[in-house]
């Protein structure tokens, strides 16, 4: 979708608010997949009220985008703007054993930031990549630890309220890959308590969660990391890895050699080959173990 009305363009840049044209998404996504719209980037939290009124009454959909790292996109021309914020300098600060950080700073920085300031906890997120505003949004988590555990408050905008907020640990519930944010939430900042140990420990941890991925997951390859939530109890990929389903692909997407529960692009695949693959895998678990696995990547069909 195109924004050409100089009055909204004006309106933007009063809000200063940075419109990129027709940005191919799938430059923004770590599946590299995605058509094109264009990328409104907000350098202001405090434009975001504005902005989203002079889109509202200009009929100009919207989507949010955080770091691209767990999202399939539609191909072709997209029916809505883009929305994404632009990290502050600095995007993470430290008092105590409090990290207060925006939204659109890299998870991976974070963890490591935080490291350095003697500040532990997260270990296991190292190597996830993305925002901390996504890693919330989902609750990510890794290797006996989710994100949500060390939330104190979160800062966000209710879209549908129109409303900043800030929300408190006790009102927000956080379960495995699933949160009770809103789906027109948008993150703003978020506030960790983290547990102190030296830094020294903490890499010790970082270095043995970056091993054990970099042995059972196919980190140089484009991938939206797992596709599938595991089912309570089960593991989607073994159960795609037990049907022999490794290397199946539809064009360009396939079904990862090193970790059956990552689909990688290997090419040029496009989101309905994605979908397709998807579909037909779903539909073998769910005839061999009468499970339907739920998507873990995020779909914004167009
Ligand atoms: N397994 C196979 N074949 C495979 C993949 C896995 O047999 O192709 C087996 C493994 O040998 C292991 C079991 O399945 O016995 C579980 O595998 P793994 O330890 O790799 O963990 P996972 O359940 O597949 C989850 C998260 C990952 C996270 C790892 C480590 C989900 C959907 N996945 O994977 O998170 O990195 O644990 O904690 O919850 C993500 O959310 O995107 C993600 C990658």
């Amino acid at each position: 979708m195109r924004i050409d009305d100089p009055k909204l363009m004006q309106a933007l840049a009063d809000l200063d608010v940075d419109v990129q044209h027709g940005v191919a998404l799938s430059a923004h996504t770590s599946l590299a997949i995605g058509g094109t719209t264009d990328l409104l980037r907000i350098r202001k939290h405090e434009s975001i009220p504005g902005l989203l009124h002079v889109l509202d009454a200009g009929g100009v959909p919207r989507r949010f985008l955080g770091g691209g790292s767990n999202l399939l996109v539609a191909d072709g021309e997209l029916p809505w703007v883009v929305l994404q914020l632009v990290a502050p300098e600095p995007d993470v600060t430290i008092e105590g054993n409090l990290a207060r950080v925006d939204a659109a700073a890299d998870l991976g920085r974070t963890v490591t930031y935080c490291a350095k300031h003697d500040l532990g906890g997260m270990e296991g997120l190292i190597g996830v990549p993305g925002t901390v505003g996504g890693a919330l949004r989902m609750n990510a988590g890794a290797y006996g630890m989710q994100i949500g555990s060390y939330v104190r408050e979160v800062k966000l905008y209710r879209a549908a309220e129109h409303r900043l907020e800030t929300l408190r640990d006790d009102q927000i519930s956080f379960e495995y890959r699933h949160t009770s944010f809103a789906p027109d939430d948008m993150m703003l900042a978020v506030t960790l308590e983290l547990p102190s140990n030296p830094y020294k420990e903490i890499l010790q941890g970082i270095r043995i969660c970056n091993e054990k991925r970099r042995s059972s997951q196919p980190l140089g390859q484009k991938s939206a990391g797992c596709i599938f939530k595991n089912p309570p109890g089960a593991s989607a990929g073994r159960m795609i890895d037990e049907l022999g389903l490794k290397g199946t692909s539809v064009g360009d997407a396939r079904v990862s050699d090193r970790h059956a529960n990552f689909f990688v692009n290997a090419g040029k695949a496009t989101a309905n080959d994605m979908l397709a693959l998807m579909g037909a895998v779903r539909e073998r678990v769910s005839a061999a173990f009468s499970i339907e696995l739920e998507h873990e990547v995020v779909v914004w069909r167009a």
